[in-house]
C-alpha cells in the first residue's frame, strides 16, 4: 500500500463518441479547466487542436484525420487527471478499443440533434465487455435537438444502459436556457461562451420559489417543476456504487462550444469517477494496491521520424511504481529491460520522467521489443486478460509489387501488425497473406507506410470475407478434420491461432449449426485465458 496516496489521486479516462459530436470540443474545454491549454474562447482555433490531438504521424498531417490516440495529463484541484485520446474516425475503430483497456471510466459524448450514432453504438459495446463506468455528455444543446425525454429514452434502448440525469436541460436551441444541476440544486443560466468559473449560477433549494419565474419565465419554471417532480420521482439520488459497477450512467445536458455544462460534468467526475483499478491478469487477481510494478503495452505508436523505425510504445501502469533506468521483466520475451528515456505525454510537452504511478501512461522508446498487449513486471510472469483483438471486418490480399523487397515487405507486415495498425492472417490454402482492418483508410496508411519506412510496394486485393472468428475446440480431432475440410477459409494469425473467415453472415451461422464442437469467437481473448 506504499502508493495508495499516489492511487487516490488519479483518475485515467477516455471521451468517446461518433465523429462530429463534440469530443475534441469537450477535450478542449476540459484542458482549459485543467489549465493544461491557456487559449480561452469559444472558437477552436488549430493551433489548439493540434495539442489537443495527436500529431505524430505524417499520414494524419496529410489527412487531418487523428490516426493517432495521445494522452493528455491535467490537474483538477487535488485530483491529476490522464486523458486517453481516442481517433474518431470509424477505420481506427480498433485503435479506439484498445484504448479503452487501458481506462478506468469513459465519457460518452451525443449530440442531441443526432441522437445515438452507429460509432457510439459500437464503443458502447465494448464498454460493456468490459464493465466500464460511463458518464454521459449530451453535447450542443443550443441546437434545436431532440425533446429531452424522447433522447434519454432513445439512448437507455440503443445502448442498453440505464441513465441517471445529473443535470435537467430548460428547452433547447435558441430558446436554451441553461440546466438546473439536479444534485447541488442550482440553475445554471446559459449564456455562449461561458469562460471557466464565470457561469451565471443561482442557488434554488426550493423549486416553488419565485426567483425560478423571475430567471427564465413563468412558462418554462412551470414546465422545469414538472419535468423535476418526475425525473426526481423516477430516479432519485445517484447511488454512485451503482455507477462505478456500470449500472448506471449519469448523464449531463450541455454545450461544449460554448463551454456550458462542462464544469458540472468536470466536479461530478472528479468526484464519483474511479481510481486506478484492480485488474486480472492469466494467473491471479492483481491489486492495484500492490507495492511491485507492473503494466501492459495497450497502443504501438509510429514514430514521428520515418526515416526512423522506432516507435512509442503505450505503457499504462497498473500497480507499484515505474522508474526510470530501473530494470523490469518482459514478460513474453523473458528478458528484462529498462528505459533511459520514458515520456509523459503532457498537453504541450513530452518530459521525460521519473516515475508513474498506477493509472499513469507511460511513453517508451521501442526498437521493435513491444507489441500490443505485453506486460512489464518486477519478475513475475503474467499477462493481463482482456486487451483482445477484435474481428477485422474487411480483408484483402497482399499483393507484392517489388520481389526484390519481399524481406523488407513481410518485415514492415509484421511490425505494422505488432503495432496493431492492423491483423495479419496467413491462409492454409495457398499461403495467402491477409491483412484484416475495422476501415478502408487503414489499408492506405499501411500501404504508404510500407513504401515510406520499408521501401516495399504492395497492392491489395479484396477478399470476399466478412468476418474472421477465432476456433477451438475441445474435440482436436473435431477442429483437425474442420481445418482440414475448410482449408480455404482457414488462416493462422501472427500467433499461431486458428482463424475461420467467414464470406457471410449465413455461412458463419451454417457452419455453426453444422459444426456443434467447434467453437466461434469474436475476439482473440479466449486464446490468452489461463
Ligand atoms: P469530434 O471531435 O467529436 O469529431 O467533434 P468536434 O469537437 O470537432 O465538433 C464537431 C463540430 O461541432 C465542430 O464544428 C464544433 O465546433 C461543433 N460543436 C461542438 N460542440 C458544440 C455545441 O455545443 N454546439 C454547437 N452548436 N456546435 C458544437 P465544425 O464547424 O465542424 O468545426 P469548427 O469550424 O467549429 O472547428
Amino acid at each position: 500500500m506504499k502508493y495508495a496516496n499516489e492511487i487516490q489521486k488519479r483518475r485515467t479516462f477516455a471521451i468517446i463518441s461518433h465523429p462530429d459530436a463534440g469530443k475534441t470540443t469537450l477535450t478542449e474545454k476540459l484542458l482549459l479547466f485543467g489549465g493544461a491549454i491557456q487559449v480561452a474562447g469559444a472558437v477552436k482555433s488549430n493551433k489548439i487542436k493540434k495539442h489537443a490531438t495527436s500529431d505524430f504521424m505524417e499520414i494524419e498531417r496529410q489527412r487531418g484525420i487523428s490516426v493517432a490516440t495521445s494522452v493528455m495529463t491535467f490537474q483538477y484541484g487535488d485530483t491529476l487527471i490522464n486523458l486517453l485520446d481516442t481517433p474518431g474516425h470509424k477505420d481506427f475503430a480498433e485503435d479506439t478499443y484498445r484504448t479503452l483497456t487501458a481506462v478506468d471510466s469513459v465519457i460518452l459524448v451525443v449530440d442531441s440533434v443526432n441522437g445515438v450514432e452507429e460509432q457510439t453504438r459500437r464503443l458502447m459495446e465494448v464498454c460493456r465487455m468490459r464493465d466500464t463506468p460511463v458518464i454521459v455528455f449530451i453535447n450542443k444543446m443550443d441546437r434545436d435537438g431532440k425533446n429531452r425525454f424522447d433522447l434519454l429514452e432513445e439512448i437507455e434502448k440503443e445502448l442498453n444502459i440505464h441513465l441517471h440525469p445529473m443535470t435537467w436541460p430548460i428547452n433547447s436551441g435558441k430558446d436554451f436556457k441553461g440546466v438546473y444541476d439536479l444534485h447541488n440544486k442550482s440553475l445554471v443560466l446559459f449564456t455562449a461562451n461561458t469562460k471557466a468559473n464565470e457561469e451565471d449560477v443561482v442557488n434554488i433549494n426550493d423549486l416553488g420559489d419565485v426567483v425560478l419565474d423571475e430567471k427564465i419565465g413563468d412558462a418554462d419554471a412551470k414546465i422545469l417543476r414538472d419535468d423535476v417532480e418526475l425525473v426526481e420521482g423516477v430516479y432519485g439520488a445517484l447511488n454512485a456504487n451503482d455507477y462505478l459497477k456500470a449500472k448506471v450512467a449519469p448523464v449531463f445536458f450541455g454545450s461544449a462550444v460554448n463551454n456550458f455544462g462542462v464544469k458540472e460534468l468536470l466536479e461530478t467526475f472528479v468526484r464519483i469517477s474511479p481510481t486506478p483499478q484492480s485488474r486480472e491478469t492469466s494467473v491471479r487477481h492483481l491489486d492495484v494496491n500492490e507495492d511491485k510494478f507492473s503494466g501492459f503495452i495497450f497502443k504501438i505508436h509510429a514514430n514521428l521520424d520515418p526515416k526512423h523505425r522506432d516507435r512509442i510504445a503505450f505503457l499504462r501502469v497498473c500497480s507499484g511504481k515505474f522508474e526510470r533506468n530501473k530494470y523490469f521483466h518482459h514478460v513474453r520475451l523473458d528478458k528484462d529491460v529498462r528505459f533511459s528515456n520514458p515520456y509523459s505525454f503532457m498537453a504541450r510537452q513530452k518530459d521525460v520522467i521519473e516515475e508513474a504511478y498506477p493509472g499513469d501512461v507511460v511513453g517508451l522508446f521501442d526498437t521493435g521489443n513491444f507489441k500490443i498487449g505485453d506486460t512489464l513486471t518486477e519478475g513475475e510472469s503474467f499477462y493481463f486478460t482482456g486487451i483482445p483483438s477484435f474481428s477485422p471486418e474487411l480483408f484483402k490480399e497482399v499483393v507484392n509489387k517489388d520481389p526484390m523487397k519481399t524481406k523488407q515487405l513481410e518485415k514492415g507486415l509484421l511490425q505494422l501488425t505488432d503495432e496493431g495498425v492492423a491483423q495479419l492472417f496467413t491462409q492454409f490454402g495457398g499461403n495467402k497473406k491477409i491483412i484484416g482492418c475495422v476501415g478502408e483508410l487503414q489499408f492506405e496508411v499501411i500501404q504508404y507506410r510500407l513504401l515510406q519506412e520499408y521501401g516495399a510496394s504492395c497492392e491489395f486485393r479484396t477478399l470476399p470475407y466478412y468476418k474472421a472468428c477465432w476456433i477451438t475446440s475441445k474435440d482436436q480431432k473435431k477442429l483437425d478434420d474442420f481445418t482440414r475440410f475448410k482449408t480455404n477459409n482457414i488462416a493462422a494469425d501472427k500467433d499461431g491461432h486458428l482463424v475461420y473467415l467467414a464470406q457471410s453472415e449465413w455461412f458463419l451461422n451454417t457452419e455453426r449449426q453444422n459444426n456443434p464442437d467447434i467453437e466461434f469467437h469474436f475476439t482473440s481473448e479466449i486464446h490468452k485465458e489461463g
